[in-house]
């Protein structure tokens, strides 16, 4: 058995694959996972909260159209076959308490936990550092979404109550302990995942790339903004915009964890504040409901700072809030959200925990 967590993001968006920083948490929700080796000629998977079975037959292996959470799955096995490592068949069984559409990773915890239980059940000698890459491979070839490396790795890698500062060009990362003192960190979800999200999250890296090639550097971890100025008048002022956004969300990241280790918490919050606001208005992945959350927080007092987590157009906030007014803060951020959206936001408390790993019998 194994479990395989979801993951938080203090700061540093759509970074990951600019080949920047971001600075993720492994959590305590995620997906449990049992496995054992079958003598049948499938391969059966079931889902434990849809209720659904999928049989895979391990020598014909592509993605299905719609196949939602059995892509994952079959992207893990696949990508396995690809680099030339076969597995036998096997029965499995797995459960989750991700939010789904939340911003929380609940690909990236399905991926790893095959990917790690396969090379358990299998002995197929592969280190952390290799099964991510399988689990990001099965997402960009089964699933279409082109995203970076950081889900994979925090929720595989994760180190109970520190967070991460990954360099996503390296793929090294660097711990820091997560002691806020008086304060806690706080996720708000909006409950709405809205549309586009995919494809616009493919349209957001491409056009990252372009001003990568136009300005002839490897990725935007390489540009700084007086490069970009200089090519100005070969990009649409979106496209500015959204380069801008990611080589200064690069900054923040660093500023950020000078501002943990300083224990500077203020400073801390206004970084959250100001990515937030390069996410809604530079980089265009925010919605109203985010938006919303965010703005309201502004009034707050015992609020430093929040901004929206993950991929975007919705999912959650994270908040840094001072712990005495946790109550306070759920009652009125719901109420107020219920008021303009006539939907429920869920709030949850976060605890940082350890990466994939088995699950002792004992
Ligand atoms: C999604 C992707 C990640 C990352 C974030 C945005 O979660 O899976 O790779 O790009 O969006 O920071």
């Amino acid at each position: 058995m194994v479990f395989s967590p979801g993951r938080i993001n203090l700061i540093g968006e759509h970074t990951d694959y600019n080949e920047g920083f971001v600075f993720p948490a492994a959590i305590d929700l995620g997906i449990a996972l049992a496995i054992q080796k079958s003598a049948s000629n499938r391969s059966c998977v079931y889902a434990l909260n849809k209720e659904e079975m999928y049989e895979i037959d391990l020598s014909n292996l592509a993605p299905l159209k719609d196949g939602g959470w059995r892509n994952y799955v079959l992207g893990v096995v696949g990508e396995l076959a690809k680099i030339g490592i076969t597995v036998g068949n096997f029965d499995s069984v797995f459960a989750g308490n991700i939010p789904g559409g939340a911003g929380m990773s609940s690909s990236a915890a399905l991926e790893n936990s095959f990917v790690f239980a396969l090379n358990e059940l299998f002995d197929l000698q592969m280190e952390k550092k290799d099964m991510i890459l399988i689990s990001q491979k099965a997402e960009h070839n089964y699933v279409g979404v082109k995203c970076g490396i950081m889900d994979q790795y925090a929720s595989m890698l994760g180190e109970k109550e520190s967070a991460l500062l990954l360099d996503c060009r390296s793929i090294k990362s660097q711990p820091f302990k997560i002691q806020l003192q008086n304060l806690q960190l706080v996720l708000v979800n909006t409950n709405v995942k809205h549309d586009l999200s995919e494809s616009a999250y493919n349209d957001r890296r491409n056009v990252c790339e372009k001003v990568a090639r136009l300005l002839n550097i490897q990725s935007l971890r390489d540009a700084s903004e007086s490069s970009l100025d200089r090519i100005k008048n070969q990009l649409s002022d979106s496209e500015y915009k959204k380069a801008l956004y990611v080589l200064r969300e690069n900054k923040r990241v660093q500023l950020f964890s000078e501002a943990i280790l300083n224990k500077d918490y203020t400073s801390m919050g206004k970084l959250l504040y100001e990515t937030h606001e390069g996410l809604s208005k530079n980089y265009k992945v925010s919605c109203d409901e985010l938006d919303f959350l965010v703005e309201k927080t502004k009034s707050m007092d015992t609020v430093y700072g929040a901004r929206m987590m993950g991929g975007g157009f919705g999912g959650c906030t994270i908040n840094l809030v001072l712990e005495s007014a946790i109550g306070t803060f759920k009652t009125e951020i719901s109420n107020q959200f219920f008021e303009e959206f006539g939907i429920p936001c869920s709030i949850y408390d976060v605890t940082i925990s350890q990466g994939t790993h088995l699950i002792s019998d004992n």
